[in-house]
Parts: C-alpha cells; sequence; structure tokens
C-alpha cells in the first residue's frame, strides 16, 4: 500500500486487503509481474558531451584502454568535447539519458563530475546535477570528481600535477563544499591519473570541506587505492579488478562499499573481472552499478549489469538484486529512504513483466522493466 509517495503498508494480498485505508485505495492490478524496490546506480558519469564512438574500433582492434588515453584520446577526448559544449545542450543530452533510465528500472543515480577538469566546466557540471535533482523525477546524488586525470593544459609542465592539485585543494573543493555542490568527492587512483598519496591529499581536502570519500580503485592495476579509501572512511570503493587478498580482508571489516562495475570489463572486452564471490563469502558489502560513461562503459541498464553479475561474477540472481537496490542504497547515505520495499520508505519501484524474479538477469540485453514508480508517480508505463 502506498500513500503520499510513501510505502504505508507491506504483505500479502489477504492482509493488505483487511487494512481500513483499502477501502478508498485504488488497486493497481499487476498480473502477477514482479516488484522489485527501484534499481539505484551508485556510480555514473551522467554528464558527457558526445559518445566515443570513434575509440571503439581501436579497442575491438586491440588497441589498450590505457594506449588510447596515452595518445590524447580517452578521458580528454571527452573533457575537450565537454568544454565545447553549452550547459543546455548537457542538459537536454542528460535529461534523455534519464528518462532512458527510468524506462530500465532505476529511479536513483549517483552521478559525477570529472569531464569539465577546470573551474568553470567543473561548476557547470555540478550545477546541472542541482538542477535536473530538482526539475525531473529521478534524485541525483552528486559527486565531485576534479581529480579523474591531470588536464591537458597541466601536464608536460615541470610542477603541473602539484598545480592541478592545488587548485582543486584550495579553489575547487572549497567551493564545492560551501555551495552544497556534492555530497562526496572521488578521485581516480591509477597509474596515468593519481598515486595513492595525490588521492589522499585530494580526499582530505574534501573531508575537510564535508565531502565524503569515494574511490576509483584497482581497475586497471593494485594501487592500494582501496585500503587509502578504507582509511579515510570512504562510503565506497570502486570497480576492484585487481584486488588483493589483503584488500579483500580489509574490505570485509570495514563499511565501505566493494561497488562492481562489471560493464566496463564486458565493453572493453577484459577477462579480468572483480573477485566478487570472495567478496561476497568474505561478508563485505557489495553493490553494483553501471558505470554509465563514454569511455568504459556505455550502459545504463542495470539488468544488463545484473546479467553480467550472474554470469561473470559468479552472483546468485537474488545477490545482484541485493546489490544493486539496498547495498546501492547503503553506499549513498541513503538506505533509510530506498532500496527496499518496507513500510516508510519510498514509493520507488520498478515492475517487471516476468513470471519469476530470475528472470531478470537471465533475459540478458533484454529490458523486461514494465512499469517505474518514483515517490508514488508512475515515470515509465510500457504501453
Ligand atoms: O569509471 N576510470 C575512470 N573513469 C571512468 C572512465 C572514464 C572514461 O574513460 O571516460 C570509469 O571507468
Ligand atoms: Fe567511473
Amino acid at each position: 500500500m502506498l500513500r503520499d509517495g510513501v510505502i504505508s503498508a507491506v504483505g500479502p494480498a489477504a492482509k493488505i486487503e483487511k487494512l481500513k485505508e483499502s477501502k478508498s485505495a485504488e488497486l493497481l492490478e499487476l498480473d502477477g509481474r514482479v516488484v522489485l524496490p527501484g534499481f539505484v546506480d551508485s556510480h555514473t558519469h551522467l554528464i558527457h558531451a558526445a559518445s566515443r564512438a570513434e575509440e571503439y574500433d581501436l579497442k575491438i582492434q586491440g588497441v589498450g584502454y590505457e594506449e588510447i588515453a596515452r595518445k590524447g584520446g580517452g578521458i580528454l577526448n571527452s573533457v575537450g568535447k565537454l568544454r565545447a559544449t553549452t550547459s543546455q545542450d548537457l542538459k537536454a543530452r542528460a535529461q534523455l539519458f534519464l528518462e532512458r533510465f527510468a524506462e530500465y528500472g532505476t529511479t536513483t543515480i549517483e552521478a559525477k563530475s570529472g569531464y569539465g577538469l577546470d573551474l568553470t566546466s567543473e561548476l557547470r557540471i555540478l550545477s546541472l546535477h542541482k538542477e535536473l535533482d530538482a526539475e525531473q523525477p529521478l534524485e541525483i546524488v552528486s559527486t565531485f570528481l576534479g581529480a579523474h586525470v591531470v588536464p591537458a593544459e597541466y601536464r608536460g609542465k615541470p610542477n603541473g600535477t602539484r598545480d592541478y592539485l592545488r587548485l582543486l585543494e584550495q579553489e575547487l573543493i572549497p567551493d564545492v563544499g560551501e555551495n552544497g555542490l556534492a555530497e562526496y568527492c572521488d578521485v581516480f587512483c591509477e597509474r596515468g591519473a593519481f598515486s595513492v598519496a595525490e588521492s589522499r591529499q585530494v580526499l582530505a581536502a574534501g573531508k575537510k570541506h564535508g565531502l565524503r570519500p569515494r574511490v576509483h580503485a584497482e581497475q586497471l592495476s593494485n594501487t592500494g587505492a582501496t585500503r587509502l579509501g578504507i582509511q579515510l572512511g570512504a562510503a565506497s570503493c570502486d570497480h576492484l579488478e585487481y584486488l588483493k587478498p589483503v584488500d579483500i580482508r580489509a574490505l570485509s571489516k570495514s563499511n565501505a562499499v566493494a561497488t562492481l562495475l562489471p560493464g566496463c570489463d564486458f565493453h572493453l572486452g577484459l577477462q579480468k573481472y572483480a573477485p566478487a564471490r570472495k567478496l561476497i563469502d568474505s561478508g563485505a558489502i557489495v553493490a553494483l552499478a553501471t558505470d554509465f560513461n563514454p569511455g568504459t562503459s556505455p550502459t545504463l541498464s542495470m539488468a544488463m549489469v545484473l546479467s553480467l553479475a550472474c554470469s561473470q561474477l559468479r552472483m546468485t540472481p537474488a545477490e545482484t538484486i541485493a546489490a544493486a537496490t539496498i547495498n546501492a542504497a547503503y553506499s549513498l547515505g541513503r538506505y533509510k529512504k530506498v532500496g527496499s520495499l518496507e513500510a516508510g520508505k519510498q514509493a520507488d519501484l520498478a515492475v517487471f513483466e516476468v513470471a519469476d524474479y530470475r528472470e531478470i538477469p537471465y533475459y540478458f540485453g533484454v529490458n523486461t522493466c514494465w512499469l517505474t514508480m518514483k515517490r508514488g508517480e508512475v515515470i515509465h508505463m510500457r504501453d
């Protein structure tokens, strides 16, 4: 039973029908379809100007992600495109994607900046997160990722990295914190991006200004980013393909969520997936997300991520659903409001045209989402 956008009671039909409020309630007939909490996609790079389809042929021919980046492609390619795009165009593009997310059953997303990498462009992205959160039904949780890579104009200069870190620490992060433009501060801790020491500097500055850490960790190599994240109280450590046993132990003892993004490995054709089974079996909190972005994971389908998690990460369908809802909500500090179907929680629901919940990941690449509801409002319904 739903009332005023909130779940007021949950249970078998016989019990709900006996409630006093049932008499005046409107019945939504679902004909045996499966209802889940709306997906919480806890890692996306929503705002970007264009795809990187021009890099796709190279990737398929076997040119590596890092090699493409060294040749001026990769993240810097997207940065160039974003800087040349008006906020209005970026917003229109993001709006279309948000409608698509809703069609796939997602009701809350995290969104990272990180394709601006200068003061005005990063602030433009974060302002768009705010505007979009207010103007359309999906909830957007904003993360500052100024430390995605060192931008081109700072590279090759004697103290380029140091100067860019100074810009982040002394200008951008204080501005973002004071104006409430983000809840989280993220960093891409990887060779070719930022070292552990540099990442520590950025995340510590974020914390000082009220931004809780998240970290892109152990995606292409083991850097120690996961242990750094845990040490700094990160909400989430994401990617984790190159996790070591010591990292798994550390995660299992911490409240940091291990957010796995198998869409990246799938898109890049990499064989090394994150050790999901070991993480779950050792007691770590595992979430799944799309990592929707133009470089490594151009998908906004959580169902596809669930399929990959089942077949490649060997997670059970039930584990994938918990990972894509309540565990992801926990990593975004919203588990009291969203991520499960319980009385008192927001009426964020996704209804699937399937006979069994396992059919959601089973039909891979197929969108079985039939209806999506955010705070009790229908935001998508298949005709
Ligand atoms: O999560 N790893 C860093 N950031 C993104 C990729 C960004 C890009 O290639 O545009 C990721 O995979
Ligand atoms: Fe990412």
